[in-house]
């Protein structure tokens, strides 16, 4: 269960509770001033009793009406393997970058070039703008992964084709305002605050990486 739904459950079972006291309290008040004689005591107590059943009776019902509410929910298994993508980097070759699919957002990989890698590292960090070194945004310096989506305002840098212009750093171009990224996805002129974003990846082997 996702905290938001245990929240919310624990709301809806802290608000039967907290009725539940509140009323259970009043009813006492109002019982202590009539009874005044043996008899009415005696049916003050089974109204008690009766009273209280009648409650545990409508909280169980409460919580077993919400419970599958809560539980819709969850995010299914199908949604829950879509958080994470597996890519095969076996085909790519050096200079090569591919686009995959993560999370609705595309995720640039490409196979960086001897020179693409030594760009990256001789830069002064004094100059740029948000300032990272290369070996922060790497797990192995010949990959870089990164999302493929302007920090200005989310347009889809062009870079990932042969064919495609790669900006003034050879790295990524973006056509919408004209930000320019370095090939390690680092901002290097126009308005895009940041740098493109590493997303969350690991290596389960040699070749192959897990996105999310
Ligand atoms: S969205 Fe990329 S420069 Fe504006």
């Amino acid at each position: 269960m996702t905290t938001a739904n245990s929240l919310l459950l624990f709301s809806v079972l802290g608000i039967f509770v907290f009725c539940y006291f509140v009323a259970t309290r009043v009813w006492i008040k109002v019982d202590e001033k009539h009874k005044k004689t043996s008899e009415d005591n005696e049916k003050n107590t089974r109204r008690d009793f009766l009273y209280l059943s009648s409650m545990s009776i409508g909280g169980i019902g409460v919580v077993t009406f919400m419970w599958p509410f809560v539980k819709s929910m969850n995010p299914a298994e199908d949604t829950l393997a879509l958080g994470s993508t597996e890519v095969n980097l076996s085909d790519i070759l050096i200079g090569q970058s591919i686009t995959v699919k993560w999370r609705g957002k595309p995720v640039f990989i490409r196979r960086r070039t001897e020179e693409e890698i030594l760009e990256a590292k001789n830069v002064d960090l004094n100059i740029l703008k948000d300032p990272m070194l290369d070996e922060d945004r790497v797990k192995k310096e010949e990959w870089l992964v990164l999302e493929g989506v302007c920090t200005h305002l989310g347009c889809v840098p062009l870079g990932q084709k042969m064919s495609d212009t790669k900006g003034e750093y050879n790295g990524w171009f973006c056509p919408c305002h004209g930000s320019h990224y370095d090939s390690s996805g680092r901002i290097r002129k126009g308005p895009a605050p940041e740098n493109l974003a590493v997303p969350p990846y690991k290596f389960i082997n040699e070749t192959t990486i897990k996105i999310g």
